[in-house]
């Protein structure tokens, strides 16, 4: 999460008008803390504009306690977006997205897969999957203060509950609340003894079963997520189920998902950024935020996969990570890109 705010900078971009439901679209990145914060957001949106983007994962009572304008703020440009939600209590989470409604977010996601220890003692995220019945609740109290989608996250099991059929019992229960959409994380939670890093590596991906779940209830909607790196991986999943979600790989890699909106939603090539042009839309951004107070740290961090797998991306990554960015930050992004090949850069 972002530190607390002084003063954020008004949304630079009209409100895009969004329907109350946008279907499923076929390639969205995945919700990480400390990671999709806005600032990343409103980054990777100068790369791919149809993207659905999930914000890091808010708690209900965060939401209903907190500072709102801080914890959901985000600009407009950000839309397609979804706000993820972590909580157990379908009270809480009802009032959350009812707080949550003021701020236009165009759908609603339940964590039911993160596996850290923080998470567990409030007994929700991957440790739901074994009350199914509870997730159903959860989903059904959510639905009912929103016209708008709201989605499950989650794994294909937990310790214990592993095969294929307590996943199959598990979607079967829910999808009696009717959640748009399925995001399967195609490995389980170990949820003793395994770090969430741990997580994300250790227990084997399975993505079979998350095509055998398609192919057994073909009238859901399922988004397959886990160690998804390349486009041709992309097109290959999606030939097997509805949608892909990206995790690691839209952060590291980004420039990934620069033929993202002409591939996959059908946008003119003519409309794609070079990565100069990304930049150039960052630096107004970067400095709007300099001025209101923040470290501009906080938006260049994310920037820094940029130029993943180019010649001078070492150079770039180091001379934006000095102290002095927070100073003059458009400055030192001006001369990090100055050591950037033109062909690279308008490519
Ligand atoms: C740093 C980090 C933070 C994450 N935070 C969340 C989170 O807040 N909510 C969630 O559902 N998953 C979270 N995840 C899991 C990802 O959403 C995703 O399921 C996982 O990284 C697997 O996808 P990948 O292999 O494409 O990265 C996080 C992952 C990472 C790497």
């Amino acid at each position: 999460m972002l530190e607390a705010p002084r003063s954020l900078p008004k949304a630079r971009h009209p409100v895009t008008p969004q329907g109350p439901i946008f279907g499923t679209p076929p390639v969205s990145i995945a919700p990480m803390m400390e990671k999709t914060d806005r600032h990343y957001r409103y980054f990777i949106r100068r790369i791919t504009r149809s993207t659905l983007l999930y914000t890091e994962m808010v708690t209900a009572s965060a939401i209903i306690h907190g500072d709102r304008d801080y914890l959901l703020g985000y600009d407009e440009s950000e839309h397609p977006i979804s706000l993820q939600l972590g909580g157990d209590d379908p009270h809480e989470l009802a009032r959350a997205v009812r707080i949550a409604e003021a701020y236009g977010y165009d759908e609603y996601n339940l964590n039911v897969g993160c596996p850290s220890d923080r998470v567990q003692n409030g007994s929700f995220g991957a440790c739901l999957m074994a009350r199914p019945e509870r997730v159903r609740d959860l989903v059904a109290a959510m639905r009912a203060v929103t016209a708008k989608p709201v989605t499950v996250k989650h794994r294909i099991g937990i310790d214990g509950r592993e095969s294929y059929d307590d996943l199959l019992g598990f979607v079967d229960t829910v999808r009696c609340a009717e959640p748009a959409r399925f995001t399967v994380h195609a490995r389980i939670a170990v949820l003793s003894g395994l770090s969430p890093k741990e997580n994300r590596t250790v227990p084997p991906l399975r993505y079979d079963d998350v095509y055998r779940l398609k192919r057994d209830r073909p009238d859901l909607q399922i988004e397959i997520n886990g160690h998804i790196e390349t486009l041709a991986q992309i097109d290959d999943h999606l030939s097997r189920v509805d949608a892909v979600m990206i995790g690691r790989a839209a952060y590291d890699n980004p420039w990934l998902f620069a033929d993202v909106d002409a591939r996959y939603f059908g946008a003119a090539p003519g409309s794609l950024s070079t990565r100069r042009d990304v930049v150039e839309q960052m630096l107004p951004y970067l400095a709007e935020w300099h001025a209101a107070g923040w470290p501009a740290r906080n938006v260049v961090r994310h920037m820094l996969g940029l130029f993943a797998f180019q010649p001078g991306t070492r150079k770039f990554k180091q001379a934006l990570s000095g102290p002095e960015v927070n100073a003059d930050p458009v400055g030192v992004m001006r001369r990090a890109v100055s050591g950037i090949r033109p062909e690279v850069l308008d490519a």
